[in-house]
């Protein structure tokens, strides 16, 4: 039996899963005290909740921002973030290409609600100015872009939001905060769909936003009334995912970069892109603002056939959708995230049928390139 009868104080070295809908208030005088904004407190799990605050400080904390909010996928906080700074008659000015879900928010959903969408090339730096009008309340920029991997200029981008007056969002899900911190640039609010390279497992949906407490307070009244707060156990595994993100998003920059520079070597393959290589026409600008170019690379076989014989000859990298897990991934564009898509529309993505797009995981890099290797050998033989 221990000698002293106190418990010694002690916290655990994971953040716990506090697992819990609703929280006991010891008296109604304190929660008269939370309701009144007096106290700080817990309610109920769609407000906030122990697990989600902490794991929303380890975010703010890599994204320099004042504040974080949690959702429950990259879909809920973009969703999220834009209702809460838009009204009917407003207008969004976007860069083209981004993610497929995005362009049928815009295009769809938001245009219900008489909200009016206005893209640019992402590669086209006086897209933003040019396209910016009296209506305009949010300037909506994804770079690197799926999945052509064009680089925004932000610092640009931002000076450009700030003279018209208007609200700037980035969506960085490809570089993560370890290879680009848009708010450093002056950009307003950094969206991630966390269900990529920030949880990095490939087994959670989750979705960020960090902005300053400006911006939060609208997104955070939009995010408990539509109900995209995310499950306090997926932000746990979303905890486990980020302590080894900084790690993990080194060995996919080594990857990719060994990866696209194989692929250039070959003679065969059309086009290769990655803001790594010298060749690629926004080198000098990803150079500036990225601190890694990350772990996508995508390249053109020049035919469906070819695209689909390659993917299908692959033996470690899988064919399946999404990306920055632990495992390699190929994805043919034309019959994913841009299927179904018009020809016009394709070719403003800068999707070719025989794209090819590469998630480069954390393999040994010359295992992978042995794969990809006799993958393009079959490919070539079609
Ligand atoms: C760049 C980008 N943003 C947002 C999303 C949407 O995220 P989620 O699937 O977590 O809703 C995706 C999904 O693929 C994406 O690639």
């Amino acid at each position: 039996m221990p000698k002293k009868s106190d418990r010694i104080e002690q916290t655990p070295v994971v953040t716990p899963i506090v697992q819990s809908t609703t929280f006991i208030f010891p008296d109604t005088a304190s929660l008269i005290d939370y309701q009144r904004g007096e106290r700080k407190g817990y309610i109920y799990t769609r407000y906030s909740n122990p697990t989600i605050e902490a794991v929303e400080k380890k975010v703010t904390d890599l994204e320099g921002s004042d504040g974080s909010l949690l959702f429950s996928s990259g879909m809920a906080a973009i969703s999220s973030a834009c209702m809460a700074f838009l009204k009917s008659g407003d207008e969004i000015v976007s860069s083209y290409p981004i993610y497929g879900g995005t362009a049928q928010l815009f295009d769809n959903l938001l245009k219900r609600y008489g909200i009016r969408i206005k893209y640019f090339q992402a590669s086209d730096k006086a897209g933003p100015e040019r396209s910016i009008s009296a209506r305009t309340k949010v300037l909506y920029l994804e770079t690197p872009t799926n999945p052509n991997l064009q680089i925004i200029d932000l610092k640009h981008a931002a000076k450009t939001a700030r003279k018209g007056k208007i609200i700037s969002v980035v969506d960085s899900t490809f570089a993560t905060p370890i290879n680009q911190k848009p708010l450093k640039f002056g950009i307003d609010i950094v969206i991630h769909s966390v269900t990529k390279y920030m949880g990095g497992h490939s087994d959670i949906m989750g979705g960020v936003v960090s902005a300053s407490d400006k911006y939060l307070k609208g997104i955070y009244d939009i995010r408990k009334l539509l109900g995209g707060c995310i499950d306090p156990h997926q932000a746990f595994l979303l905890d486990r995912g980020m302590r080894t993100l900084s790690v993990r998003m080194e060995r996919h920059n080594l990857n990719a970069g060994k990866i696209a520079r194989f692929l250039k070597s070959v003679d065969k393959v059309k086009r290769v892109i990655y803001p790594g290589l010298d060749s690629h026409p926004q080198h000098k600008l990803a150079f500036d603002q990225m601190d890694g170019y990350g772990g996508m690379v995508s390249f053109d076989l020049g035919s469906k056939k070819r695209a689909s014989k390659f993917a299908d000859s692959l033996k470690i990298v899988k064919n399946a959708v999404s990306l920055g897990g632990v495992e390699s991934l190929v994805s043919i564009p034309i019959w994913t995230s841009q299927y179904g898509l018009k020809k016009s529309d394709l070719d403003r993505s800068g999707v070719t049928p025989g794209l090819i797009r590469l998630s480069v995981g954390l393999e040994d890099s010359g295992e992978l390139i042995d794969d990809i290797d006799q993958a393009l050998k079959k490919a070539f033989r079609v």
